[in-house]
C-alpha cells in the first residue's frame, strides 16, 4: 500500500514514546499522576452545560449547521471581543466558528502556503501548529525562543533568505509551553514586520484568560492590527470554560483571511453541533464565574507546585499565565528532556511532557500541567525528588 510522504513528517512526534512509556508503566502495575496533558480536570461551565442540554430537546438543532455557524454565535463572539478588547469586529466577514482553536491554525497553511512556502514558528510551540504547515507542503523556520529573551523571537535574526518565500507567522502569548506572556508592543513590532515583508500574522490565543493576580490582562494582536491589515486571532473554549471536549473556538480577523480559512473548511466539515454553540453563547454572555474560579484554582495549584519543586532544589520560576510550568532539567539530565520523561513515568508513573515534543530548543525542559490539585501535585514532586536521587544518572 502506498501513504503519501506527507505522512513522514507528522511521524516526527515524541509524544508518541510518552504515551507508549505510559502504557508501559500502566501494565507493569503503576499508578499514573498525568501532568503531561494541557487537558483540564475541571467541570465545564455550568450555563453552557445548561443551554446545551435544553438544546438536546429542540429537533430544530439536530441538523447540519453549515459552515457559517450561528449569526447569534457570531455576534455573542464579536460583543464579547469589543468589550474585552476595545476593537469592533464585524460578525459577518471577521467571525469564523471553529470546531476548537486547533482546527483552524491547522488547515489555515492550506489557504496560505503554496508547497515549499515558508511559515515562521515559534521554537518551542505548540506541535499542531508545526503539522499544519506540513500538511500543507510547506516548510518551517523555527524562531527559537530563549530565556533570556524572555521567550520572545528576535525577528531581526530571521535570516533574510528565507523571508521572500515566507507567507506566515504564528505567535502565541499567553504561550504554551514557556508560560511567558507578549507586551501590546511586542505585537506591534511584530505587526511592523509582517506589514514590511508581506506576511499574516497569526495569534494563537487560548490562554486569554488563564492569567495570574497582579498580572495584566495579556493583549490582543488586533490591539496592535486594528484595521485587522493582515492578521488573524483564534480563541477557544477549552481552556476559560473547560469544555476542550466540546470542541469549540473561533477565530476573527481580515476578512480576506477569514474567507479564505472558510473555503477550507467548507470542503472538510460542517461545523459541530448547533447545541454546542448555545452552551458557548451562554457561557460568552453574563457572569464570568467559571472563568474567574478557573483561574483561582490553577493559581493555587501553581503556588503549590512552585513550593514544592523549590523544597527540593529544582529552582523553577513561577509562571505569570497559563495551566503550565516549564522546568529547566537539573543535571546531569539536561539535554536529555525525552529519556527523562520516560524513565521517570516507567520508575514513578508521573508523567510529564518532555520539552523536546515542543521543538529543538525545549530539549533543555520539562513542561508539567497543572491538571490535578496541591495534594496530588505534591505527590508526584515528592516522587520526582525520589527518581532525581535513587535513579542511576544517564
Ligand atoms: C497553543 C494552543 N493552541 C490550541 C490548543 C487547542 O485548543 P482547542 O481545544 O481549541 O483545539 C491548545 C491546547 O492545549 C494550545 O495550547
Amino acid at each position: 500500500m502506498h501513504f503519501a510522504n506527507r505522512l513522514q513528517t507528522l511521524k516526527k512526534n515524541v509524544f508518541a514514546d510518552m504515551d507508549r512509556a505510559k502504557s508501559q508503566a500502566i501494565s507493569n502495575g503503576k499508578t499514573i499522576i498525568d501532568l503531561s496533558l494541557g487537558s483540564s480536570d475541571l467541570p465545564a461551565d455550568p450555563k453552557a452545560l445548561n443551554a446545551i442540554a435544553s438544546s438536546l430537546d429542540d429537533p430544530t438543532t439536530h441538523g447540519y449547521l453549515l459552515h457559517y455557524g450561528t449569526l447569534k454565535f457570531r455576534e455573542t463572539v464579536a460583543q464579547w471581543y469589543h468589550q474585552r478588547f476595545g476593537v469592533e469586529v464585524d460578525p459577518d466577514t471577521e467571525v469564523l466558528t471553529l470546531i476548537g482553536s486547533q482546527e483552524g491554525t491547522a488547515h489555515l497553511p492550506l489557504a496560505l502556503l503554496d508547497p515549499g512556502d515558508f511559515a515562521l514558528l515559534l521554537d518551542p510551540g505548540y506541535p499542531s501548529h508545526a503539522g499544519g504547515v506540513y500538511l500543507a507542503g510547506g516548510q518551517i523556520y523555527p524562531m527559537p525562543l530563549l530565556a533570556e529573551n524572555g521567550f520572545l523571537p528576535v525577528f531581526k535574526d530571521i535570516p533574510s533568505h528565507i523571508l521572500p518565500q515566507a507567507r506566515l507567522m504564528v505567535l502565541s502569548y499567553p504561550h504554551n509551553p514557556t508560560t511567558a506572556t507578549a507586551s501590546l508592543a511586542f505585537f506591534k513590532e511584530a505587526v511592523a514586520f509582517c506589514q514590511e515583508h508581506g506576511l499574516v500574522l497569526v495569534h494563537d490565543f487560548p490562554y486569554v484568560d488563564i492569567v495570574f493576580e497582579g498580572m495584566a490582562q495579556p493583549p490582543s494582536i488586533l490591539q496592535a492590527d486594528p484595521r485587522k491589515s493582515l492578521s488573524i486571532e483564534f480563541f477557544t473554549l477549552s481552556k476559560s470554560y473547560n469544555m476542550g471536549g466540546f470542541r469549540i473556538g473561533y477565530a476573527i480577523g481580515n476578512a480576506d483571511i477569514i474567507q479564505a480559512l472558510r473555503r477550507v473548511k467548507a470542503v472538510v466539515d460542517f461545523n459541530q453541533y448547533r447545541g454546542i454553540l448555545n452552551g458557548a453563547i451562554a457561557a460568552l454572555t453574563g457572569d464570568q464565574k467559571t472563568v474567574e474560579k478557573t483561574v483561582k484554582r490553577f493559581q493555587t495549584r501553581r503556588d503549590a507546585f512552585i513550593n514544592a519543586l523549590n523544597a527540593i532544589g529544582w529552582q523553577v520560576t513561577s509562571p505569570q499565565a497559563t495551566m503550565y510550568v516549564w522546568a529547566k532539567l537539573p543535571q546531569p539530565w539536561e539535554n536529555k528532556s525525552v529519556e527523562f520523561c520516560t524513565e521517570l513515568v516507567a520508575a514513578t508513573g508521573v508523567a510529564v511532557s518532555p520539552g523536546a515534543g515542543f521543538g529543538k530548543q525545549g530539549e533543555r525542559y520539562v513542561r508539567f500541567a497543572l491538571v490535578h490539585d496541591p495534594d496530588i501535585l505534591e505527590l508526584a514532586v515528592q516522587k520526582i525528588n525520589h527518581f532525581l536521587e535513587e535513579t542511576p544518572k544517564p
